[in-house]
């Protein structure tokens, strides 16, 4: 079960926490990865990691947010079985304490970068005879959270598609759903606890591990478990469907 031999796959972001946990596991399952990434760093570690267990990946240094960049990028790769949209960046502030210059910058990451790569990648998909896509949303977009207020209004705008190009391609067998975690350990918090909690990161981490009722953050292989599963055929009838993987945050914290 879940095997992705012989599926050629993209996942944006895959060079640090949960897109390289995902490549990571897709290229255990058998997948040939392509890594879209803005840190030629970073992919070339996850690169590095993948081929030296015996796996298949390759590195495209590319900036979702640039439409000419995606293009030449997904055209590079060719026809494709399976698209992760997971390059996403945070930010903090309410509608009164976000800039226009955060609002647009944001904006363009996480909710043009993944339009750009669904331009890009159907027709690839199309060349394969369909496929599969998972977004990565967030529990920003199903709860108020504080002071998520451009990052959650992303969040639901990448609901939003998912459910779009699922309606749009379903009779051309392309699935596409969403998954939604709650907090993550991965260098994204990390960054989120330097830049915005400094000198109290060991106390900020502890009380956001404690928001999940689980009493801790999920680690990026429990995130890839299930986009692993999402696009392989065994979720073959599953389309148009967001799934929260938070640890009961949404159902169980009252
Ligand atoms: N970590 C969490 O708690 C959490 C919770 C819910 C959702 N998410 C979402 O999961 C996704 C991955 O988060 P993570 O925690 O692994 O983040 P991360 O910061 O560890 O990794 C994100 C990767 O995306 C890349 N990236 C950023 N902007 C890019 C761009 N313009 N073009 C190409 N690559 C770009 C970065 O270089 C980085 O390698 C994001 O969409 C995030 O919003 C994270």
């Amino acid at each position: 079960m879940f095997s992705l031999a012989g599926k050629k796959a993209v996942v944006t972001g895959g060079g640090s926490g949960i897109g390289r946990a995902i490549s990571v596991l897709f290229a255990q399952q058998g997948a040939e990865v392509h890594i879209i990434e803005l840190s030629e760093e970073n992919a070339a570690a996850t690169v590095q990691e993948i081929t030296a267990a015996g796996g298949k990946a390759v590195a495209h240094s590319c900036n979702v947010a640039s439409q000419a960049d995606v293009l030449d990028t997904f055209n590079k790769i060719g026809a494709l079985n399976i698209l992760v949209n997971n390059a996403g960046i945070a930010h903090i502030g309410k509608a009164d304490t976000t800039s226009e210059e955060d609002f647009d910058r944001v904006i363009k990451v996480n909710v043009k970068g993944v339009y750009n790569c669904l331009y890009a990648a159907i027709p690839q998909l199309r060349a394969a005879k369909g496929g599969v896509i998972v977004n990565m949303a967030s529990i920003a977009a199903l709860v108020g959270l504080s002071d998520r207020f451009v990052y959650s209004t992303a969040k639901g705008a990448v609901m939003a598609m998912t459910l779009s190009v699922a309606r749009d391609y379903l009779h051309e067998n392309i699935r596409c759903n969403s998954v939604s975690p709650a907090r993550v350990h991965t260098p994204f918090v990390d960054g989120f606890l330097k830049n915005n909690y400094p000198g109290r990161e060991a106390e900020m981490f502890e009380k956001l591990s404690k928001s999940q009722p689980i009493g801790r953050m999920a680690e990026p292989k429990e995130i890839a478990a299930l986009v692993l599963y999402l696009s392989s055929d065994e979720s073959s009838f599953i389309t148009g469907c967001d799934y929260p993987i938070d640890g009961g945050f949404i159902k169980l914290n009252s």
